[in-house]
C-alpha cells in the first residue's frame, strides 16, 4: 500500500504564521506539523510516501524530510499547482500509486491513541474504501457521517449546515485502486474543489464504504486556527512531558516499527543537534519502547 500526505494549500486562515512558511510546517510544540500525520502514515506499515506541496514550499519540505531512508521509507514529493481540493491529490498521485491501494492523510491532521497503529495496519488491502467518523462538537466544520439505527453509514455530507449528526469524517482515508478513477471523472463542487466527499459517497452508493468509529480513546486534533494549534501543542507537551515518551515522532515509530536500527535511530537523532527532541530519540536506545 502507498501513502500519500497532502500537504498543499494557502493556509491563509493562519496567516501571517503562513504568510511565509507553510503550514504544514508550523511547530506543533518541538516537530513539525507534517512529522504527526507522517509518523501515523508510518504507524500503519505504510513506508512509500508522496508527499504533495505547493511548488514554492517543496524545497523546505525537501530539506526537512529528505529522501525519507533516514526513518527506513522512500519518500517522494509531488508538486499541486492549486489548492483543487482533497481528491486531487489522486491526480496528482496517480503515477505514483500506480496499481496499488492508497492511503491519504492531510498535512494539517493530528492522531494520536492507544491501539491507533494496530487498527491502521489492520487495513492492508481495502475493498473498497476504509474512513472514520470521530465525534466532534463542531461537525459542521467538516464532512459528516449520518448512520442509520443499525450503525451502518447512510450517507455523507461536505459541510452541512446544520449538522445532522455529530461525526465528522477526519482527513485520513484508505483506498483500493479504483480511487484513481473516480477521482479522475469528479467535478469541482461549488466551492471549486474535487471533494474527497464525493469520494466517499461513490464508494458509498457502491455499497463499498466501510465507516470505522473512532472512540474517545483517540485523540484527533485540529489545527485549522490559532487556537486550536495552540491545544495540539499542549497536548503534545502535556502527554510527553508526563510519560517521557514522543507523540508523532517519524524517528521513533521507524525505530518502533523495526524500519531503522539503533545505529540509525543515533545518525538520525544526531542530525538534530543539541535539541530536546534530538536528546529525545537517543534516550529511546538505552530505555525500550513500549509496543506499538
Ligand atoms: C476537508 C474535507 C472534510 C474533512 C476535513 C478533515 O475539509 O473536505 O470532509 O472532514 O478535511 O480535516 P477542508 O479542510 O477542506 O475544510
Amino acid at each position: 500500500m502507498k501513502g500519500i500526505v497532502l500537504a498543499g494549500g494557502a493556509g491563509t486562515r493562519l496567516a501571517p504564521l503562513t504568510t511565509a512558511v507553510s503550514k504544514q510546517l508550523m511547530p506543533v510544540y518541538n516537530k513539525p506539523m507534517i512529522y504527526y500525520p507522517l509518523s501515523t502514515l508510518m504507524s500503519a506499515g505504510i513506508r512509500d510516501i508522496l508527499i504533495i506541496t505547493t511548488p514554492d514550499s517543496q524545497a523546505l519540505f525537501r530539506r526537512l524530510l529528505l529522501d525519507g531512508s533516514q526513518v527506513g521509507c522512500a519518500f517522494s514529493y509531488a508538486v499541486q499547482e492549486a489548492p483543487r481540493g482533497l481528491a486531487d491529490a489522486f491526480r496528482v498521485g496517480r503515477a505514483f500509486i500506480g496499481d496499488d491501494s492508497v492511503a491519504l492523510i492531510l498535512g494539517d491532521n493530528i492522531f494520536f491513541g492507544y491501539g491507533l497503529g494496530r487498527l491502521l495496519r489492520s487495513i492492508r488491502e481495502p475493498d473498497g474504501g476504509v474512513i472514520f467518523a470521530y465525534r466532534v462538537r463542531n461537525p459542521e466544520d467538516y464532512g459528516v457521517v449520518v448512520f442509520d439505527a443499525a450503525g451502518k453509514a447512510v450517507d455523507i455530507i461536505e459541510k452541512p449546515r446544520p449538522a445532522p449528526s455529530p461525526y465528522a469524517v477526519p482527513g485520513l482515508y484508505f483506498y483500493d485502486n479504483t480511487v484513481v478513477d473516480i477521482a479522475a471523472s469528479l467535478k469541482p463542487s461549488a466551492r471549486g474543489e474535487l471533494e474527497i466527499t464525493d469520494v466517499n459517497r461513490t464508494y458509498l452508493q457502491h455499497g463499498k464504504l466501510h465507516v470505522k468509529v473512532l472512540g474517545a480513546g483517540v485523540a484527533w486534533l485540529d489545527t485549522g486556527s490559532f487556537d486550536t494549534l495552540m491545544k495540539a501543542a499542549h497536548f503534545v507537551e502535556v502527554l510527553e512531558a508526563r510519560q517521557g515518551i514522543l507523540v508523532g515522532s517519524i524517528e521513533e515509530v521507524a525505530y518502533r516499527m523495526g524500519y531503522i536500527s539503533a545505529e540509525e535511530l543515533e545518525k538520525a537523532a544526531l542530525r538534530y543537534g543539541k535539541s530536546a527532541y534530538g536528546q529525545m530519540l537517543l534516550n529511546l536506545i538505552q530505555d525500550p519502547p513500549l509496543p506499538l
